[in-house]
């Protein structure tokens, strides 16, 4: 099928990627010329296992092709996915500006029936926008073609978002439209061989279900980060007490890890747009903004636990980081908790040697050269002569480091673990210091 592509960033990319991998021939459009040409040079912008190749591959087999010419790009496609951004307004709600300027755009050379996509996560109420929009648009244009506006929320997590596209959980199309549904379902077959995952619904609910599922899952990881300094108060072990409660098949393992807080591009963004939305139409969304509370005390929790041990004033203290990104597998580091830590050090006059497997690039572009962040070659070389180890990001190199070297390298025996790590009893077996989260072994040897 002939698919078109609005916006290669995260979620257009890998989409469009994806879908080229399995057979589809697929155009996407950006309005920037650099991005697109790196991209037809086969160079990705964003660093995702698995893209590169898959990039290349299906550029090179002529599936997968990138430009700037829109009108090229609407005659291309039967299926014209928006995957724009959808940035955060002022006061926090989703800034429809540029969904709604590729609804203009398709439809102003649209010669034949489309179904539009909204890919990009939108509030409730979008697809009728953009229906709205281009109906408009083509009454100007006094043109008479038949399209339909879907909603097909993207579920990818950075780090796996090619394997996630892939093997989708689930395929949410949101339509009344038979047509507008057949078309969906035949696009998707292919990830649907093994087992169905289309679920059609309407299409207001479709846009809610993509908010509802980022939100529960912020909730869990709020909701745990408040038993875990609850834990820590009480001397109890968040670990257990995590083991204990996922046993339970109706709360499960998943995503009940305790730590520094969650980042990312998508849980604080979309925790706050609904938020706002409600708020809109009157609603109180208590439990969203008390998650989205937690959240922002739970990014300041190392700081305060650094605070406990050396005091207020960090002049001449040397800080080594380990993880910049907001969570291991990406680059990454939009709303990273690290962010808000290096803030606080900066702030109390510490120095930070700081490593990270990949987002070194994005932190040097981000903070730009300053005295008191050193980016470090490795993450043995951040250790040497730091008053302490902070760990903000769980890469799996982080898992299982030599301690005897972190004890010879650092100035003294400290660890501050955003994200649990290690065993506290061991580590305190070595003469650590070792500050997990929610960990109440911790309080208690002090
Ligand atoms: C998320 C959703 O998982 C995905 O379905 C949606 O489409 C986009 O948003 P992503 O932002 O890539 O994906 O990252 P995710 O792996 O979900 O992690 C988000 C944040 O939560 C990270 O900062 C991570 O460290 C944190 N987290 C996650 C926890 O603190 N504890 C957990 O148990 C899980």
């Amino acid at each position: 099928m002939k698919v078109t592509v609005f916006g290669v960033g995260y979620v257009g990319l890998v989409q469009a990627s994806v879908l080229a991998d399995v057979g589809h021939e697929v155009c996407c459009v950006d309005v920037d010329q650099d991005k697109v040409d790196r991209l037809n040079q086969g160079l990705i912008p964003i660093y995702e296992p698995g893209l590169e190749p898959m990039v290349r591959h299906n550029h090179d087999a002529g599936r997968l092709t990138f430009t700037t010419d829109a009108a090229a790009g609407v005659h291309h496609g039967k299926v014209q996915f928006i995957a724009v951004g959808t940035p955060p307004d002022e006061d926090g709600s989703a800034d429809l500006q540029y969904v709604l300027a590729v609804a203009d755009t398709i439809a102003r050379h649209m010669d034949s029936p489309k179904v539009v996509v909204d890919k990009s996560t939108v509030p409730v109420g979008t697809a009728d926008k953009v229906r709205q929009r281009i109906a408009s648009v083509l009454k100007e244009r006094g043109a008479d073609v038949a399209f339909q506006v879907v909603s097909n929320p993207e579920f990818l997590k950075e780090g796996a978002a090619v394997a996630d596209c892939m093997r989708p959980d689930r395929i949410v199309i949101g339509s009344d439209d038979e047509v507008a549904i057949e078309v969906m379902r035949e696009l998707y077959e292919p990830f649907n061989r093994q087992q169905e995952r289309t679920v059609i619904m309407d299409v207001r609910s479709a846009e809610l279900t993509k908010y509802a599922a980022n939100c529960m899952l912020a909730t869990k990881i709020s909701f745990m980060n408040e038993m875990a300094n609850l834990a820590e108060k009480l001397g109890a072990d968040i670990e257990a007490v995590r083991r204990g409660i996922g046993s339970d098949p109706r709360i499960g393992y998943h995503f009940i890890y305790p730590g520094c807080g969650y980042g990312g591009s998508c849980f604080p963004k979309d925790v706050q747009a609904l938020i706002r939305a409600a708020d809109g139409i009157g609603h109180d969304a208590k439990i969203l903004k008390a998650v989205e509370q937690v959240n922002d005390d739970q990014k300041t929790v190392l700081m305060r636990n650094i605070r406990r041990h050396f005091g207020d004033d960090l002049k001449g203290r040397t800080i080594a980081l380990w993880g910049l990104a907001f969570k291991p597998n990406t680059d990454d580091m939009r709303e990273a908790p690290s962010r808000v830590l290096l803030a606080a050090l900066w702030e109390a006059g510490a120095r930070v040697q700081a490593y990270d497997p990949e987002a070194m690039e994005e932190t040097q572009r981000i903070f730009g050269h300053r005295d008191n962040l050193v980016l470090m070659g490795t993450k043995e070389a951040a250790l040497k002569g730091a008053d302490a180890l902070v760990i903000c990001t769980e890469w799996q190199a982080f898992r299982a480091p030599d301690f005897d070297f972190i004890q010879q390298e650092l100035r003294q025996p400290v660890i501050f673990d955003g994200r649990n790590l290690y065993d506290p009893e061991r580590l305190a077996k070595r003469g650590f210091h070792y500050y997990g989260i929610g960990r109440g072994l911790s309080i208690t040897q002090e």
